[in-house]
């Protein structure tokens, strides 16, 4: 597929059917965030995979959303894997996993499933339910699974600023 396609084509779905997800449609989901590019290629993401029902059921401790989907991924970065910014120590996880949950979500679409990027969500919270080791930050989290069939994007999907708007030719 073409790639603006595609881009085209995603949308935060927030409304899910109850089919479980195969086994091979997670692996590719996986294998997207496997390709992802990341600094000094440092690879620092953990990601936690949720198909249980029981810890499923305890995201609503960390975040109002989650929309019942029949898979929910985690997606933290190892504090002491990430790459540093030589001149002032920035910290690249939150870039990397930023890069490796745009991926995931992008796959998601081409496997014609839904998700949506969840940021609201208590990090202290979700340490303490899903035992979170002390040097894994969380990033992302990303409710995943087939659109009902009354799934639609919201309003905001549509709403985006126009190339003038944010594009400057050699100099702002
Ligand atoms: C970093 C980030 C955090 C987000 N957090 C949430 C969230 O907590 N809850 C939610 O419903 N949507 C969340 N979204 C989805 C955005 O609201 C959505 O991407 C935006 O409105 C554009 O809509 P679209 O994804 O359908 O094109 C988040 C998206 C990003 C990129």
């Amino acid at each position: 597929m073409d790639f603006l396609q595609l881009a085209k084509d995603r949308y935060s779905c927030r409304y899910f059917s109850e089919k479980e997800i195969e086994q091979e449609k997670i692996d590719k989901i996986l294998e997207a965030a496997r390709l992802a590019p990341t600094g000094r290629n440092s690879q620092s993401q953990k990601i936690l995979i949720l198909t249980d029902k029981e810890e499923l059921s305890k995201l609503g401790g960390c975040t109002p959303y989650g929309w019942n989907a029949p898979l929910v991924m985690l997606i933290c970065y190892d504090k002491n894997e990430s790459w540093k910014r030589r001149c002032d120590g920035a910290d690249g996880g939150i870039i990397d996993m930023s890069i490796i949950t745009t991926h995931m979500m992008l796959e998601v679409t081409n496997l014609d499933l839904g998700a949506t990027w969840i940021g609201a969500f208590d990090p202290i919270k979700a340490r303490e339910i899903y035992n979170i080791p002390e040097n894994y930050e969380l990033a992302a989290i990303l409710p995943i699974g087939y659109p009902a069939e009354d799934a639609h994007p919201s309003k905001l999907h549509n709403d985006r600023k126009t190339i003038e708007e944010f594009a400057f030719y050699n100099k702002f």
